[in-house]
């Protein structure tokens, strides 16, 4: 029996045409037999900047399979809590010690390589530990890492190629697809998606105090206030107004999205952890949000221990990716950090480049590729009316109405459709789709790959 499986891997990797020092071959607290290959180690980027990857591939069929290139946003966190915790193929139970088959992994159709970027996060490095970067120059660096992929892994070169980020991958992700579009590098570039993304400052900020009031978190004083201070003749300007009493109830309805102990990326889920004691969370998340209003970070003297965004618990996962055995198993070098789900260096050293996407989207659809922004509609992070409003900006025609998509005989979400773009919303989903919407994430992404109806 062992010998058939060996024979097997062995006609799987031929047929695949390379073989890697970095395949993953077992893993602690995973006694399954897995039915797809993995590798995990370093790709190099700029000269000294070494970038994680996990890259899984296709249960289905890794040869006709498309590549997906997954990336967590931010800025710091890791692309690990992708694999671990939504949409990869094996995530972690509670007790940090076993792995268990995720049944919705979007391996289940496409090869998925999973980057931790930029250096700092994760297990990413630099040799120099400089960790201040731009969103230029995470472009560049996850462009030059890519290339470095293919060397890698040469057969891959010829599959769909496709990239899916999440929050401030909404910024990394367009991005990266224009830097592959206009590169000399022979990626196959088809398409790119961006899930619960931030795509427009502007659009994010403003649709959030509707959200808030909307959603029964404000009450009529605050919103009367918003409403007398904040607009003009109809016209309400929540991003950036220079009234005194408009930024205070501002700060009034932001406090109670992001500190009150909602949980600001899954409204209707409860806070881990419950009520914080201290806001010291506030503006370490909030810093560069809303930086027009430069509310000043009160900046925590405890030491965080584990980095977690707030009423997030990613214990099970830090436990299980901070041992020994499984840092080894990765090929993780002893000197590496230790992996946190969010680096607060990377976090507070990261230089915002763009405050909208709208010139990239443009020119990745004036080069026909396939874009699908995505949405759970819960979230409060990156909430889906701004990114709904930001694609209604971009003025392209649209080709099917906003409409009801269907999974299991139940509504999903709604999308709508302008050409080769789509703006589609996942019913009661937080920030996290993947996660809290398994199934549906899946039927959405293989339509997605697919080009078939949602
Ligand atoms: C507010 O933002 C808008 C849109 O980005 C910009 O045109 C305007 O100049 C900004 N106003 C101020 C006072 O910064
Ligand atoms: C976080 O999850 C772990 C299980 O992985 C659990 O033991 C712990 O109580 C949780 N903490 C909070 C604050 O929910």
């Amino acid at each position: 029996m062992a010998m058939v499986w060996l024979l097997l891997l062995l006609g799987v990797s031929g047929a695949l045409g390379y073989f890697s020092s970095d395949e993953v071959l077992s893993l602690p607290g995973l006694s399954t037999r897995l039915n797809f290959r993995q590798w995990s180690g370093y790709l190099q980027a700029a000269p000294g900047i070494h970038l994680h990857y996990w890259f899984v591939t296709s249960q289905r069929d890794p040869v006709q399979d498309p590549l997906i290139l997954w990336l967590n946003g931010g800025p710091g966190c890791s692309s690990l809590d992708g694999f671990l915790a939504e949409n990869g193929p094996l995530h972690v139970k509670d007790d940090g010690s076993t792995l268990y088959i995720n049944e919705y992994s979007w391996n289940k159709v496409a090869n998925v390589l999973y980057l931790e970027s930029p250096a700092g996060v994760g297990f990413s490095y630099a040799d120099d530990q400089v960790y201040a970067t731009n969103d230029d120059e995470v472009a560049d660096n996850n462009y030059l890492a890519l290339q470095d992929f293919f060397r890698k892994f040469p057969s891959f070169m010829k599959n769909d190629f496709y990239v899916i980020g999440e929050s401030y991958g909404g910024i990394y992700t367009p991005t990266l697809s224009l830097r592959i579009a206009n590169g000399a590098a022979p990626i196959n570039l088809k398409g790119f998606a961006v899930g619960n993304g931030l795509s427009s400052n502007y659009f994010n900020d403003q649709s959030l105090v509707y959200f808030g009031y909307y959603h029964g978190l404000f009450g009529d004083t605050l919103w009367a206030n918003l409403n007398t201070y904040c607009c003009n003749g109809g016209t309400c300007n929540f991003f950036n107004n220079t009234d005194y009493f408009c930024q205070e109830s501002i700060k009034e309805a932001f406090f109670i999205i992001y500190d009150s102990g909602l949980n600001v990326y899954s409204l209707y889920m409860d806070c881990a952890g419950g009520i914080p004691t201290s806001y010291k969370r506030f503006l370490t998340d909030m810093k560069n949000l809303f930086q027009f209003y430069q509310f000043q970070a009160v900046k925590s003297t405890e030491k965080a221990i584990n980095m977690a965004p707030p009423c997030i618990n990613d214990t099970a996962q830090w436990t299980w990716l901070n041992r020994a055995d499984v840092r080894r198993a990765l090929h993780i070098p002893e000197w590496v950090q230790a992996w946190e789900l969010c680096s607060a260096v990377v976090s507070e050293s990261y230089h915002r480049t763009y405050s909208t996407m709208y010139d990239f989207y443009l020119k990745l659809l004036g080069k026909g590729l396939r874009v699908l922004v995505y949405n759970g509609d819960t979230d409060m992070a990156c909430n889906f009316l701004g990114d709904h409003w930001f694609v209604q900006s971009l003025n392209q025609q649209k080709t099917v109405n906003y409409q009801p998509w269907i999974h299991n005989n139940q509504i999903a979400g709604f999308y709508e459709k302008y050409g080769d773009l789509t703006f589609l919303t996942v019913k009661g989903a937080g920030h996290m789709v993947p996660q809290w919407a398994p199934a549906r994430a899946l039927k959405m992404v293989t339509s997605f790959l697919s080009n078939s109806p949602y």
